[in-house]
């Protein structure tokens, strides 16, 4: 993986994790790293330091894989390259956030090793950025589901 420094050709493969409304309020900010195979970019991930301890947790504020190369792995093995290096940075813990109608997503953040923490209940409105409902699965995104994974010098528990 490897760290990017202009972000306009990854705008395309960052709204497939998020609102472009919400995205907009932070792309540029954080460190934003790339996975890519043969010169080809499949992966692109957003870092930022957590707001409520910068110096030692690391929010995972963006994860998108791009459509023809998931369910191959990717995803995962992308999360363990970032727990390894922001463990060597000094950071205890990683964190990452969903909305509780991405099934799919809370699935995944488990199989790749994350657990469920808290929920941080009426995330997904105006103020954040989210103008219009997000619906998923038929359900309705409300709430923020959390998940954490603590990061030792070899990555991860
Ligand atoms: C979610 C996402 C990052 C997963 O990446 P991926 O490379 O396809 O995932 P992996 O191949 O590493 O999958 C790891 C495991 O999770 C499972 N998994 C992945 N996506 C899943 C889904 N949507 N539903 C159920 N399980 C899923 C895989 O089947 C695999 O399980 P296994 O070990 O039993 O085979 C990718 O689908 C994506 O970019 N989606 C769109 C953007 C997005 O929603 N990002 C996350 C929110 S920020």
């Amino acid at each position: 993986m490897k760290q990017v420094r202009n972000r306009n050709p990854y705008w395309d493969l960052m709204i497939l994790a998020e609102e472009p409304s919400a995205l907009l309020r932070y792309w540029q900010q954080g460190t934003l790293w790339s996975f890519a195979h043969r010169d080809s970019c499949r992966a692109v991930a957003l870092m930022m330091d957590y707001v409520r301890d910068p110096q030692s947790i690391i929010e995972l504020k963006l994860l998108a894989v791009g459509a023809k190369w998931r369910g191959q792995g990717i995803g995962r093995h992308f999360i363990q390259e970032l727990a390894l290096r922001y463990s060597a940075l000094g950071y205890v813990q990683m964190v990452v956030g969903t909305a509780n109608c991405s099934v799919g997503n809370l699935a995944f953040y488990q199989k790749a090793g994350m657990r469920m923490r808290w929920i941080e209940a009426d995330y997904f409105v105006a103020d954040h950025g989210y103008s219009e409902p997000i619906v998923e699965n038929g359900i309705e995104g409300r709430d923020k589901v959390w998940f954490d994974m603590r990061l030792t010098p070899k990555g991860r528990d």
